[in-house]
């Protein structure tokens, strides 16, 4: 089995969570392929490897996609009976399973559904500067990053305005499940999932009683000829799968953004004054900066793979976020430029069956946050006072608070 010794994989340590490129680039080098054993995963770092796998799902299973490897507790089970159960639809399951799910919810998700939202999207923006821009500071987290992709998901679902803060109670603990928990928290988290289920599930019943022109209707409508249509269970699945999959990585896109170009103030203000720029530098801060830093799969027979050989059953972590700094693909890897030749083939969307459902809905949001952030506080900087604080996450890379300073001019 192949290790990185002196230096172990570590995620959630200070370091890594700092700065995990100097550990990516020593495995591109030594070992691309590499057996982390406190937590029994194999680390697939190169770009081509990963693609190998994305193309493969039949020997490379999402039946744990999401999972770090845990069971889950009698305790969780019987909160989560009271509920619709949790049934595997996108993310973690396989073809031919997948396809039939993918394609339904495709029927929902459209470009048009999209694009439509895009005025909307930037009136919520606007909302939002508007509330901290005069005061000169603020945590762009708790006040911008977080709210936008949170509200954005609330009214594609049609949660009034009233209910957002208990919606994002549930979105945080449904999120936080993605990683081991003390029990307690588990019970919690599990109760605000079957919340959430029964509450989606009395908007369904609306809809079915009062169509409207919206996602849900959609979904409920959803029909293919030849395929099952989808059971209530189903919907709600996917329904949480895209309120987790979509809020996170979003805040962190936007986070991620900021962070970066608070070093860069005259780039910076050229997106301001030149927002044609925009789209490329969402592009590249996917890139540089992958919030999915990896997720998981499982061999279903033994393979090899970037020169090892891991055995049936062998957990894989797909690191996006090393494979988008893999020289091979991307030279000068750690560098942040937008408009590279091949900007757009990171895999910070992952690929494949799996591909992001929300990728045109994170890239819009994020350019519009770019748009709005740098047409309304050109002057931004970190603050000197307050520092920033990462998210402390086995495989999301974002910030928790990011304070920044500006001049407000009366
Ligand atoms: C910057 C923001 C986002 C990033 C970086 C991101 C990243 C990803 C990645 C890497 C995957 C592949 C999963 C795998 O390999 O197994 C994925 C899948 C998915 N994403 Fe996103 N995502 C983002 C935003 C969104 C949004 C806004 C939504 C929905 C509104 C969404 C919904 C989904 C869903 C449902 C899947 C599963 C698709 C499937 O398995 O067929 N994502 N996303």
């Amino acid at each position: 089995m192949r290790e990185l010794p002196p230096f172990e994989y570590a995620p959630l340590s200070p370091e890594h969570l700092r700065d995990p490129y100097p550990l990516f680039q020593r495995a591109h080098r030594e070992a691309p392929v590499f057996f982390s054993p406190a937590f029994q995963l194999w680390i697939v770092t190169r770009y081509d490897d990963i693609w190998t796998v994305l193309k493969d799902p039949e020997r490379f299973s999402s039946a744990a996609s999401t999972t770090v490897g845990t069971e889950v507790p009698q305790e969780v089970r019987a909160v989560l009976s009271e509920g619709y159960g949790e049934v595997d639809t996108l993310v973690t399951n396989d073809p031919p399973a997948h396809t039939r799910f993918r394609s339904l919810v495709n029927k929902a998700f459209t470009p048009r559904r999209v694009a439509e939202r895009e005025e909307h999207i930037r009136e919520i923006a606007g909302r939002l500067v508007d509330g901290f821009a005069g005061d000169g500071q603020a945590d762009l987290v708790a006040r911008f990053a977080v709210p936008l992709p949170l509200t954005v998901i609330a009214e594609i679902l049609g949660v009034p305005t009233s209910d957002l803060a208990t919606f994002k109670r549930w979105s945080d603990d449904i999120t936080a499940r993605l990683m081991p928990l003390p029990l307690e928290r588990q019970v919690e988290c599990a109760r605000s999932l079957v919340e959430f289920q029964h509450y989606v599930s009395g908007m369904l019943d609306e809809r079915e009683r009062d169509p409207r022109d919206d996602m849900l209707t959609d979904l409920l409508n959803a029909r293919i000829a030849g395929v099952e249509p989808l059971t209530r269970a189903e919907m709600l699945s996917m329904l949480q799968q895209i309120l987790v999959a979509g809020n996170e990585t979003t805040t962190s896109l936007i986070g991620n953004m900021v962070a970066l170009y608070a070093y860069r103030p005259d780039e910076w203000r050229a997106i301001g004054a030149d927002p044609s720029l925009a789209p490329a530098v969402v592009e590249e801060v996917l890139r540089l900066e992958s919030p999915v830093q990896g997720l998981f799969r499982t061999t279903t027979e033994e393979v090899e793979l970037g020169g090892a050989t891991l055995p049936k059953g062998a957990h894989l972590q797909l690191l996006y976020g090393a494979a988008n700094r893999d020289e091979a693909h991307f030279p000068e890897s750690d560098e942040l430029r937008p408009g590279r030749p091949n900007g757009a083939a990171h895999l910070a969307f992952g690929g494949g069956v799996h591909f992001c459902l929300g990728a045109a809905l994170a890239r819009l949001e994020g350019r519009i946050a770019l748009e709005t952030l740098t047409r309304r506080l050109p002057e931004i900087r970190l603050d000197p006072i307050r520092p920033s604080v990462r998210r402390p996450h086995f495989f999301l890379r974002g910030f928790e608070q990011l304070w920044i300073t500006w001049k407000v001019v009366p």
